[in-house]
């Protein structure tokens, strides 16, 4: 699919391929890269961060997301991974966890190499997230303390 520098999904697949760079991948030499972009129109993204301690391994997704709170966002629009190999990459189930709490049912859009993708609605990928709060009322808390 051709897309236009303008598209977000581009702005978003340039971002994750510039983090991917930095992805620190030493145990599986898989390097992820992943975006996301705010209500506002900003993007953040994240490589994928691994450990020694296998369990301690971050994945780019929530790279991108917990840098994205960590500088006050809020709200998020899409989130797009990448990686180098053939098959589109998929957010593993943590991710599709954390996504649920902090962004909702955002699009996600999957690459694969050749730049070929794939959206889906979060929901498609997690249809039945483990939650304790509405949205509504996650989104309240996290503005009060804005
Ligand atoms: N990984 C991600 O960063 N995102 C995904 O969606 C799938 C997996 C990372 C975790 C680990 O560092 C490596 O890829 C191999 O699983």
């Amino acid at each position: 699919m051709t897309r236009k520098k303008s598209d977000p999904t581009h702005q978003l697949l340039a971002a994750a391929l510039k983090a991917r760079k930095h992805a620190y991948a030493p145990y599986s030499n898989h390097r992820v890269g992943a975006a996301v972009l705010t209500s506002s129109g900003k993007v953040y993204s994240s490589g994928n961060v691994e450990n020694c301690c296998y369990a301690l391994t971050i994945c780019a997704e929530r790279g991108a997301l917990y840098h994205a709170v960590a500088a006050g966002e809020h709200r998020f629009k899409a989130l797009a991974v990448t990686n180098g190999s053939g098959d589109f990459v998929v957010p593993c189930g943590v991710c599709r966890q954390v996504i649920w709490e902090l962004a909702g049912d955002i699009p996600i859009t999957m690459f694969n190499k050749s730049r070929r993708s794939r959206t889906v609605p979060l929901s498609v990928l997690y249809p039945l997230p483990y939650k304790k709060k509405s949205k509504r009322r996650l989104l309240k808390h996290r503005m009060k303390r804005a």
